[in-house]
């Protein structure tokens, strides 16, 4: 049901660092950082060849990430996201299988401004899934 690997997702205490580590150290290309109110987040894109790191800051004070930063003070990676052909029908096999999605179910905009859902981290092993439709 899943497909391709789109991008995993590193929560950062201090972004100009994280992009720099990645630029100057491991001579990746990356963008500028991007304000995503919406998703209570300031993110820069590393592209790789075969998928994306998406280094995320927290924006305001409802930021999802902000008390994952408050557990892991240096960062750590934040979830995995995984592209699907559809999002209702992959959320509906998910379900029956007994897998919790979160929040109430009903795919919302994503950073790509593609329908995203995010499951249960007990559901897989301790990490954080999204599911983006393409
Ligand atoms: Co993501």
């Amino acid at each position: 049901m899943i497909g391709r690997l789109n991008h995993i997702a590193i929560a950062v205490p201090d972004l100009t660092n994280a992009a720099k580590e990645y630029t100057q150290t491991l001579g990746a290309k990356v963008s500028e950082p991007i304000k995503l109110p919406n998703h209570g987040v300031t993110t820069v894109f590393v592209e790789l060849p075969n998928t994306k790191i998406e280094l995320l800051h927290p924006l305001g004070d409802n930021s999802p990430i902000k008390s994952f930063l408050e557990k892991n003070p240096s960062g750590g990676v934040h979830h995995l996201c995984f592209e699907v052909k559809n999002i209702i029908i992959a959320r509906d096999h998910l379900i029956s299988n007994g897998a919790r999605v979160l929040g109430d179910g009903i795919p919302k905009l994503g950073a790509h401004d593609k329908p995203v859902l995010f499951l249960h981290p007990k559901d897989f092993s301790g990490t954080l899934i999204e599911l983006e439709e393409l």
